[in-house]
């Protein structure tokens, strides 16, 4: 196994280029599903966890290759519905392998996700969505077995809670079903309407987009597609976290300003100057090492547009260098404080209650380097951030999770001027 070393305290400068978005990348692969022939996806990012996807649909008789950032997948040749528990254990969004395969072969067999680091994260809106369409599901042996004679048929469908893979394995089942589905209290994330445009381009007839009701005209057949992933909003919220949190100044490039409302707004609220150019934003901290430092900013997540659970825990260790007492409240995800006892071993002062943390900043230069562990993917995210602005070296272990969903970290810090690298354990 790798680490990562970090010699902190020093304020990163620079651009950084933001790869495609990890979380569009994955439903986008899985939709290719849906009808055989060529499919070209631009701009997919090369990540463990996309990597785990191909590998997915290879068992199921997927062929594809890679040129760069786009990959050309051909599912003609289907010869398995079936998603393995070894699958769906290193990566719960093998789950979306199910609706395509429902709209495409009638009958999906997964293996039941079980809970993972950040909470028990069932399924069952996927499911009980799947029934209304007509879709049996009976559970056995620790694998869900879907199966349905002829098209799915049309229905409402309405989610207590917004769910975003719930919303997309629902879309790319509802685009072939006979009739209209309408999806209620839908997700409204970015990734929805990369989905929703590549839906569209194979044929597919969807209205809503962006909007939480979600009408879905089924059609008899679709055709391959071509469409290109999103920037990834939480990789470029992860990067300006970072160059704020050792009072820097830089650019991340590529990326899509308007997808990162909340965050934008929160470091403006913490003192940091944020400039949003098209496709760029530029974030400069460097006055926070003269003047009075980070102003302490309360935040709450929330399904989208509101604050992005997937930026809560590098937040949280940009406010343990605030100069006052903030408010984390993580309302989607029950066990989503992981990274508390690791910003612990660098100094951080947080109290957690329930599903509020209580972070009370110690200055700018207030952490000092240790070694810490990841322990999911945003979490060993927070600790990177943590490890440049400390003073001295931080270990990291366990890296493999950030390997899910960062591209080139590595590369793109040291671009940024950190002083950081891999290490066997
Ligand atoms: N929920 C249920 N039942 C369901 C589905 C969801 O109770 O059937 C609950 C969840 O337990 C949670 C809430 O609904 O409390 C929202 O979860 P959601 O279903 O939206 O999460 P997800 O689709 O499993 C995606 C991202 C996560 C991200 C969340 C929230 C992908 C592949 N994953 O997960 O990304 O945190 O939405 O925005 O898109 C990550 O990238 O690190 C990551 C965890």
């Amino acid at each position: 196994m790798e680490k990562l070393v970090i010699e902190g305290g020093k304020p990163l400068y620079g651009d950084v280029k933001i790869s495609g978005a990890k979380n569009a990348a994955l439903p986008l692969i899985a939709a290719t599903l849906l009808v055989g022939g060529r499919h070209h996806l631009k701009n997919v990012p090369d990540l463990r966890d996309t990597r785990t996807i191909l590998r997915l649909m290879e068992t199921m008789g997927v062929v594809w290759q890679r040129n760069g950032d786009e990959l050309i997948i051909d599912s003609s040749d289907l010869k398995s519905h079936e998603a393995p528990y070894e699958m769906v254990k290193t990566m719960r969004a093998s789950v979306l392998v199910l609706g395509p395969l429902l709209a495409r072969l009638g009958k999906a067999k997964i293996s039941l996700p079980g809970g993972c680091a950040i909470g028990a994260r069932p399924i069952n809106y996927h499911l009980l969505g799947f029934e209304k369409l007509g879709v049996t599901c009976n559970l056995e042996n620790g694998y869900v077995e879907a199966v349905i004679e002829g098209r799915m048929k049309g229905a409402v469908i309405y989610f207590d809670i917004p769910s975003v893979t719930a919303t997309e394995n629902l879309l790319t089942a509802a685009v072939l079903a006979e009739g209209t589905t309408t999806i209620k209290n839908a997700a409204r994330e970015p990734e929805i309407g990369n989905l929703i445009d590549m839906l569209i381009t194979m044929g597919a007839r969807i209205e809503g987009r962006g909007t939480d009701k979600l009408v879905v005209e089924g059609v008899a057949s679709l055709n391959p597609a071509q469409i290109a992933i999103i920037p990834d909003r939480i990789e470029a919220g992860t990067y300006l976290i970072a160059i704020a949190a050792t009072g820097g100044k830089g650019k991340v490039t590529h990326c899509k300003p308007e997808h990162l409302p909340a965050l934008l707004e929160k470091l403006r609220a913490a003192g940091i100057i944020v400039t949003e150019n098209e496709n760029e934003i530029e974030i400069d901290a460097t006055h926070m090492q003269s003047e009075a430092g980070f102003k302490e900013v309360d935040i709450t997540t929330m399904p989208y547009p509101g604050y992005a659970t997937d930026l809560q825990a590098q937040f949280m260790a940009l406010m343990t260098m605030s100069n006052g007492v903030s408010v984390v409240n993580e309302t989607i995800f029950e066990n989503r404080f992981m990274h508390v006892a690791e910003l612990q071993r660098m100094g951080a002062d947080i109290r957690i209650n329930g599903s509020r943390a209580s972070v009370k900043g110690r200055g700018i230069n207030g952490l000092a380097g240790a070694p810490v562990m990841a322990t999911d993917l945003r979490a060993s995210s927070s600790l990177v951030i943590a490890g440049l602005a400390a003073s001295g070296r931080t270990d990291i272990s366990r890296i493999y999770h950030l390997e899910r969903g960062y591209e080139f970290m590595v590369e793109k810090l040291r671009k940024l001027g950190a002083s950081v690298w891999k290490e066997k354990e």
